[in-house]
């Protein structure tokens, strides 16, 4: 079979199949707004959708670099004629820029939507309101943290800052987990979603754990050798 890796109209073809489905969470908040406009007031689903689609592409972007690993070892496992190195995954790296963009996109949505529908853009408003709850500075920090790295996703910053880019995107775990945070510290007790998505985050950083205290002990190629021995 063909490697995707080397095919780059497949890439782009897969990229283009990507941002259109994640524009779809946008469509419907588009939805959303109109109805609020129409004064049916669904704030609370507003602010509920952009901030669970911010958290999931958030996910998304971490998702990507375990997942190569995960789908290699399968093609390793079931024999699969393609599949069996790691490069043969490099393509999905392509499309982890984009997942981190479209988490940007919604993040900036949820904010707007914070202190255009719920705080009507009154600064001292909003002050008071982080000072109430807890749960607003927290998420404002993730957001924070979130702008140098939609600004260093440029290539031409991933050139200038060589391995202090890499070294700065690291702080993308910081980002997922002060947004576990803030979900948590707004979720009523009973709902357990926190839960499912605090267990998915647990396992994207602890693969990324294992390969920083055991370098190579996940890399494909050791588990093949030890198979073939
Ligand atoms: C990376 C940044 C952020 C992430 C990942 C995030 C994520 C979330 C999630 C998952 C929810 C719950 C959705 C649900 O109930 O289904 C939520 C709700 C909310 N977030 Fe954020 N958020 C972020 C930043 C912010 C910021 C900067 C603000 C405002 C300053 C904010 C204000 C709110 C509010 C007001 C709610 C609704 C709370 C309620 O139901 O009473 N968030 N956010």
């Amino acid at each position: 079979m063909k490697p995707l890796a080397g095919s780059v109209n497949r890439v782009t073809q897969i990229k283009i199949v990507l941002f259109s489905i994640s524009l779809l969470p946008g469509l419907k908040m588009a939805g959303l707004l109109y109805q609020e406009i129409a004064a049916v007031n669904p704030l609370a689903e507003l602010m509920g959708t952009s901030g669970s689609w911010t958290l999931i592409f958030l996910l998304l972007t971490l998702l990507v670099s375990p997942l190569r690993f995960w789908v290699c070892w399968i093609c390793l496992f079931f024999h699969v004629s393609y599949g069996k190195r790691l490069s043969d995954w490099n393509w999905l790296i392509k499309c982890r820029r984009m997942l981190g963009l479209f988490c940007f996109f919604y993040a900036c949505v949820h904010l707007f939507f914070y202190l255009w529908l719920e705080m009507g853009f009154l600064i001292d408003e909003v002050l008071l309101d982080f000072n109430d709850r807890l749960f607003l500075p927290v998420g404002f920090a993730a957001f924070i943290l979130l702008l140098p790295l939609a600004i260093t996703s440029l290539e031409w910053f991933r050139i200038r800052l060589g391995k202090n880019w890499r070294r700065l995107h690291r702080s993308t775990y910081l980002v997922a987990i002060l947004a576990m945070i803030h979900f948590v510290m707004l979720t009523k007790v009973g709902n357990n979603r926190p839960l499912y998505y605090g267990l998915i985050l647990g396992v994207l950083l602890g693969h990324r754990l294992l390969m920083f205290l055991r370098p190579g002990s996940l890399h494909p190629k050791n588990y093949a050798m030890e198979h073939t021995r």
